[in-house]
């Protein structure tokens, strides 16, 4: 431990699961106090018991990003607890079983943009109100994808969403960073052993032909912890002149 988070306030959604508690558990053992959101309280509770069974260092709130209600319950709770929000994570996400355009129900374009984008959007409203006036601003993490740079790692709406995260991502960077000391950045992780991969159980078959022939499964997978330490590093300041970035962390996938 190197205490690089000390006395930084997180909230991390999607926090239940995943990167999401990877992540969380990450920035409480390097100092930070984490509010842990998400839709599922048994997955946040498993959280809570497990990185921090004392109690000390997180709080947690269930929150459905695709409500605003919710968001703006989440950051109200962050505010009354600890009277700051330092970092954002906007981490929940789902996939869209690898839908091409002409499969994509109404339904699922629907809820996939409201989870994955239009919930970022709204998180980052509703910290931006708060980090704009705190001294040393704030910092926004986005858990984008490499089907955020790409077009056949997921399917229609997921690809949309994650290409539209990095953009909120650069759009919050140029227009908070050097006026209002916001920063926000984009991970782009490949291929990483989660439980998202288990709600892909009806695939498409033309959008999984596509992502073969790019080598999706074959691709290289990655543990949640070794996302967590790139979101470890942009919450810290040992990133402080990184600004409207997109790290990829996908093992060399999209390289080849
Ligand atoms: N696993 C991968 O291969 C991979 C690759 C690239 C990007 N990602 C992205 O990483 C993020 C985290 O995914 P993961 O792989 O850890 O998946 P996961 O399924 O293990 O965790 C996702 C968490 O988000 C929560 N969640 C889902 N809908 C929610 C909602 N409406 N409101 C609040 N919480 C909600 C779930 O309950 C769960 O705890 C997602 O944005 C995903 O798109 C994952």
């Amino acid at each position: 431990m190197t205490d690089l988070l000390k006395g930084k306030v997180a909230i991390v959604t999607g926090a239940g699961s995943g990167m999401g508690r990877q992540i969380s558990e990450l920035f409480v053992s390097e100092g930070a106090k984490v509010m842990l959101a998400d839709i599922n309280p048994d997955g946040l509770k498993e959280t809570a018991d497990q990185i921090d069974p004392s109690g000390n260092s997180t709080s947690s709130v269930i929150c459905n990003v695709a409500k605003e209600a919710d968001i703006v319950n989440m950051v109200k709770e962050t505010i009354d607890i600890y009277s700051k929000i330092d970092v954002l994570v906007n981490n929940a996400g789902i996939v869209d079983n690898i839908k091409t355009v002409e499969n994509m129900t109404d339904d699922m374009w629907d809820r996939v943009l409201a989870i994955n984008l239009t919930g970022p959007f709204k998180a980052s409203r509703e910290v931006i109100k708060y980090m704009k006036d705190q001294k040393d601003g704030g910092n926004i993490i986005n858990m984008a994808s490499v089907g955020g740079l790409f077009g056949s790692r997921g399917g229609a709406a997921y690809t949309a969403t994650k290409h539209g995260i990095i953009g909120l991502t650069k759009n919050i960077a140029a227009t908070y960073g050097i006026y209002h000391n916001i920063r926000a950045n984009a991970i782009a992780p490949g291929n990483i052993a989660t439980n998202i991969q288990k709600t892909i159980n009806d695939p498409d078959e033309l959008g999984m032909k596509a992502m073969s022939a790019v080598g999706g499964m074959t691709a290289p997978v990655g543990k949640p912890e070794q996302i967590a330490r790139v979101a470890l590093f942009l919450a810290s300041d040992q990133s402080n002149f990184i600004n409207g970035a997109v790290i990829t962390a996908d093992g060399g996938w999209t390289s080849m």
